[in-house]
C-alpha cells in the first residue's frame, strides 16, 4: 500500500519548484498503483463544484472554503446546454464564464478534475445535452449515431481548445479529463462510442493528459463504461463496502492509482420526496477508510448550489429535482460552513496538512420580510407580449422542439367542437403530456393534467369555446434511456373520444417579458372568489432594501406561505420553481448580487394553480434560514440503495 507523505512533496516543491522551470508533468503511475506530479507520488482529495449552480461573485469564496478544508482539486462538469441553448450560439461570457473559474481556482491553489461530457447526467436537465439534438427525432444519444456525433464533435471542436491552455502540462491546473459520464449505465454499451471520443479529446487536448472513465462501484458497471485506452474509476458513497467498490476498479485496472470519482457526501431529492439526509458522521467515517487506502477520492458535492431558473433535471418514472441542489453537502446551497465541513476537514488533517489561516465565514443573511403582491394578468391574457414570435398553426399538436422552444412553457389553444355541458373527458391517453399541464375553458380552470399521474380530466363548456392548456417542462430526464425527452404535447388530446384538432400554439419567451417589465395590473376590479384552482396568472411587487444597516444587500431566502407551485424572478433574474404544496423544498435562495439598493427591488411570480390572494394574505416573506424539508419524515432512514445508481432506475 503506498502512503502519502505531504511533507516530501513540499520539500521538493521548494527545492525544484517552478522558478526552475522544471516540465509539469501529470501521470498515472502504474507501477506505484499512484498519480505522479512533477514526477513525485501524489494523490487527490477533491470537491465537486458546478459553477453553473453558483453564482459567479460567490466562485472565489466557495472555491477558498474548499481549499481551507484541505482539498488540493476540485471536479467540475461542463452541461453543453447551458454554453449552446441555441445551435451554434456560445455563450463562455458572464455567469457562464469557464475560463474565469479555471483561472480563479488555479490562483486559489486547487487542481481541476474536468468532466467536460458531452453527457453529464449531474441532475441538471437532459443530463446537459442540448435539447436541440431532438430535432433529430430518432437521434440515438450517447452512441455512434451520425448525426449525434457530428454534433459532439463541433461542440468539442469549440470546447476543447478553450481548455488546452488550462491543462497542467501548459501551466494550467488541470490534471485529469473525464469522458463521458457512468456510460456502463446506459443501455447502448457503444464501444465505438467511447472510442470515437477517445480520438477527439486526444486529437484537441495532446497524448500527454492523463483521460479517465467513471462507473458505479461494481463490475456490472463497469463492462459496458471502461474501454482499455481510458483510466477507468468508480463512484460509491458512505453506504458502500469500500475494499468491495475498490476491487471491482480493481478488476478492471489492475494496477494504478485507486480513485472513487463520486463519493456521495449527501443525496439529490425529488419534488414530493423526503429530503435526502446523510450523517457527517457516516461520511467521516467512509472517507477515513478510503484515505487510509491511499486512495483518491472526489467528495460529490462538496457544495451543491442553485437549480436556478429551470435547469433541474428529473429521473424516470418522471420525477424532477427541485430548484435547490443542497445535496446535504458539506458547503450548504448558500455555501455556509456545516458540521460536515468540520467533520471532512478533521479527517483530511490526518493525512495532509491543511492550509494554516481563517476559514471564509458563512456569509450574514437577512430576512427583508414580507411583500405584498398584487395581481397582475393572467397567462392567456398577456399572451401577446409574452410570445414574441407569435402563434404556430397545426391540425394536431407540437412539441416544443417542433416550435424551437426548449424550456420553459408553452400555451396550446383550440377550441370545444361540441358542446359538453355534462363533464367530458379530456385525455391525454398515451400518456403525452409533458410534463404538466393547466386547462381552463373560456377563462375557468378545468383541471390539471400531468404526466404518469392524471392522464384524463373532465370538462365543461360550450362548443366554440376557447380551451388553453398552458404546458410546462418541469426538467428533462438526466438519467437512463428515458433522456430523449420531447416536451409540451407529445401526443394527441381527446375530447370524449374524439382527436381535439386545429391548434393554435406560442411559445413563450416569459423570462425576456419579465426582465422588461412588460407585465401589466389586472383589468378586472372586482375581487376573485378564493379557488382551488385559477387561471396561471403573474403577480408582482416590490421592496426596498432598509437604509442605514451596514452591509446590505445580504443573502435571503424567500418563501410562498400558501402558494401553490409556479416560477420566480426578482429583478428578471429567474430564482427557479417554486412548489411549497408538495415539498420538500420551502424556500429559494435568493443571492445578494441580485438585489439592488439604488430601487426598489421588483418580484414576479407566477402562481400555476392557485394563489393566496383572495382568501388570505397576498405576500411573499424574506426569511434567513432556508427549508428544504417539510415532507421528511424524522424516522426516515437513508437505505443502502440510496447510494447506488439502481436507485433512480
Ligand atoms: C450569456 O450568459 C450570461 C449569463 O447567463 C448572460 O448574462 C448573457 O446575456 C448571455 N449572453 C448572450 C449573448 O446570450
Ligand atoms: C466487504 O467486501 C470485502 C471484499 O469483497 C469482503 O471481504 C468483506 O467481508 C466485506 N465487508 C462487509 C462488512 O461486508
Ligand atoms: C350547444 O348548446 C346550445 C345551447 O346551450 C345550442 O344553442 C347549440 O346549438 C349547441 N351546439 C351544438 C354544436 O350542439
Ligand atoms: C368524469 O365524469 C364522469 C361522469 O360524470 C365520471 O364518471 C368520471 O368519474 C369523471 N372522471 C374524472 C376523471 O373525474
Ligand atoms: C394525432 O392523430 C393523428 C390522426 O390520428 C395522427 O396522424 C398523428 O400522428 C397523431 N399525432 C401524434 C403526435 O400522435
Ligand atoms: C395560510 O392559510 C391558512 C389556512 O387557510 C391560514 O390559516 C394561514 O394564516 C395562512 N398563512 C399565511 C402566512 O398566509
Ligand atoms: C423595478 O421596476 C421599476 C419600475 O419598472 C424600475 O424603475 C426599477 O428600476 C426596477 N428595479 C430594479 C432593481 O431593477
Amino acid at each position: 500500500m503506498y502512503l502519502f507523505k505531504e511533507g516530501n512533496i513540499l520539500l521538493l516543491l521548494l527545492l525544484f519548484g517552478a522558478s526552475t522551470g522544471a516540465p509539469r508533468t501529470f501521470s498515472v503511475d502504474y507501477k506505484n498503483d499512484c498519480f505522479q506530479k512533477d514526477g513525485e507520488p501524489f494523490r487527490y482529495i477533491s470537491g465537486s463544484i458546478h459553477y453553473s449552480r453558483i453564482p459567479r461573485v460567490y466562485w472565489k469564496d466557495r472555491l477558498l472554503k474548499m481549499y481551507m478544508a484541505g482539498l488540493n482539486a476540485i471536479q467540475t462538469y461542463i452541461p453543453w446546454n447551458y454554453h449552446e441553448e441555441t445551435l451554434g450560439q456560445y455563450n463562455f461570457s458572464g455567469e457562464r464564464d469557464l475560463q474565469y473559474f479555471l483561472q480563479l481556482a488555479q490562483d486559489i491553489g486547487l487542481l481541476v478534475i474536468l468532466r467536460p461530457g458531452p453527457y453529464i447526467c449531474a441532475e441538471w436537465e437532459m443530463g446537459g445535452l442540448p435539447a436541440w439534438l431532438l430535432n433529430n427525432k430518432n437521434i440515438v444519444l450517447r452512441s455512434s449515431d451520425k448525426d449525434y456525433l457530428s454534433a459532439v464533435d463541433i461542440w468539442m471542436g469549440k470546447l476543447l481548445p478553450m481548455i488546452k491552455p488550462f491543462l497542467y502540462q501548459n501551466g494550467g491546473p488541470i490534471i485529469t479529463v473525464q469522458v463521458e459520464n457512468e456510460y456502463g449505465s446506459y443501455f447502448a454499451c457503444d464501444y465505438n462510442y467511447l472510442r470515437h471520443l477517445t480520438q477527439l479529446f486526444r486529437s484537441h487536448l495532446g497524448d500527454e493528459v492523463v483521460l479517465f472513465t467513471t462507473d458505479g462501484g461494481s463490475v456490472g458497471y463497469l463492462k459496458c463504461g471502461a474501454i482499455q485506452e481510458l483510466y477507468a474509476t468508480v463512484d460509491f458513497g458512505p453506504g458502500a463496502n469500500v475494499t468491495a467498490a475498490f476491487e471491482a476498479q480493481r478488476h478492471v485496472e489492475p494496477r494504478g492509482p485507486l480513485v472513487n470519482s463520486e463519493f456521495y457526501t449527501g443525496w439529490l431529492d425529488h419534488w414530493g420526496s423526503h429530503h435526502s439526509v446523510v450523517s457527517a458522521d457516516a461520511v467521516a467515517k467512509s472517507l477515513n477508510e478510503i484515505l487510509l487506502k491511499g486512495a483518491n477520492v472526489n467528495l460529490y458535492m462538496f457544495i451543491g448550489g442553485t437549480n436556478f431558473g429551470y435547469w433541474n433535471g428529473a429521473n424516470e418514472p418522471y420525477a424532477a429535482q427541485p430548484t435547490s441542489y443542497d445535496y446535504d453537502a458539506p458547503l450548504t446551497e448558500a455555501g455556509d460552513l456545516t458540521k460536515k465541513y468540520f467533520a471532512i476537514q478533521n479527517v483530511i488533517k490526518m493525512y495532509h496538512k491543511i492550509p494554516e489561516g481563517p476559514i471564509p465565514p458563512t456569509t450574514p443573511k437577512f430576512a427583508y420580510g414580507t411583500v405584498f403582491l398584487q395581481k397582475l394578468e393572467t397567462v392567456s391574457s398577456a399572451l401577446e407580449k409574452l410570445s414574441y414570435s407569435g402563434p404556430v398553426k397545426s391540425m394536431f399538436p407540437l412539441n416544443f422542439i417542433e416550435l424551437n422552444q426548449a424550456l420553459g412553457y408553452v400555451l396550446y389553444r383550440t377550441t370545444l367542437p361540441v358542446n359538453c355541458s355534462k363533464p367530458t373527458p379530456l385525455s391525454s391517453p398515451l400518456n403525452g403530456v409533458h410534463d404538466r399541464a393547466y386547462v381552463s375553458v373560456d377563462g375557468v380552470a378545468q383541471g390539471i393534467l400531468e404526466r404518469y399521474k392524471t392522464i384524463s380530466i373532465n370538462i365543461t363548456g360550450n362548443a366554440g369555446s376557447q380551451v388553453d392548456i398552458l404546458v410546462e417542462n418541469m426538467g428533462r430526464i438526466n438519467y437512463g434511456r428515458g433522456i430523449n425527452d420531447f416536451k409540451g404535447l407529445v401526443s394527441n388530446i381527446t375530447l370524449g373520444a374524439d382527436v381535439l384538432t386545429g391548434w393554435t400554439m406560442y411559445s413563450l419567451s416569459i423570462d425576456q417579458a419579465v426582465s422588461q417589465g412588460l407585465l401589466g395590473r389586472s383589468l378586472s376590479t372586482n375581487p376573485a372568489l378564493p379557488a382551488k384552482l385559477s387561471l396561471p396568472t403573474f403577480y408582482g411587487g416590490s421592496f426596498v432594501i432598509p437604509d442605514g444597516i451596514p452591509d446590505l444587500p445580504q443573502d435571503t431566502y424567500i418563501k410562498l406561505p400558501n402558494w401553490t407551485k409556479g416560477q420566480i424572478w426578482i429583478n428578471g433574474f429567474n430564482l427557479g420553481r417554486f412548489w411549497p404544496a408538495c415539498g420538500p423544498q420551502v424556500t429559494l435562495f435568493v443571492p445578494s448580487n441580485i438585489l439592488s439598493t439604488a430601487a426598489p427591488n421588483n418580484i414576479t411570480v407566477l402562481e400555476l394553480e392557485a394563489a393566496p390572494c383572495s382568501g388570505g394574505p397576498c405576500t411573499v416573506e424574506f426569511t434567513d434560514t432556508p427549508i428544504l424539508d417539510t415532507r421528511r419524515s424524522y424516522n426516515y432512514k437513508p437505505i443502502r440503495r440510496l447510494f447506488s445508481k439502481e436507485d433512480l432506475l
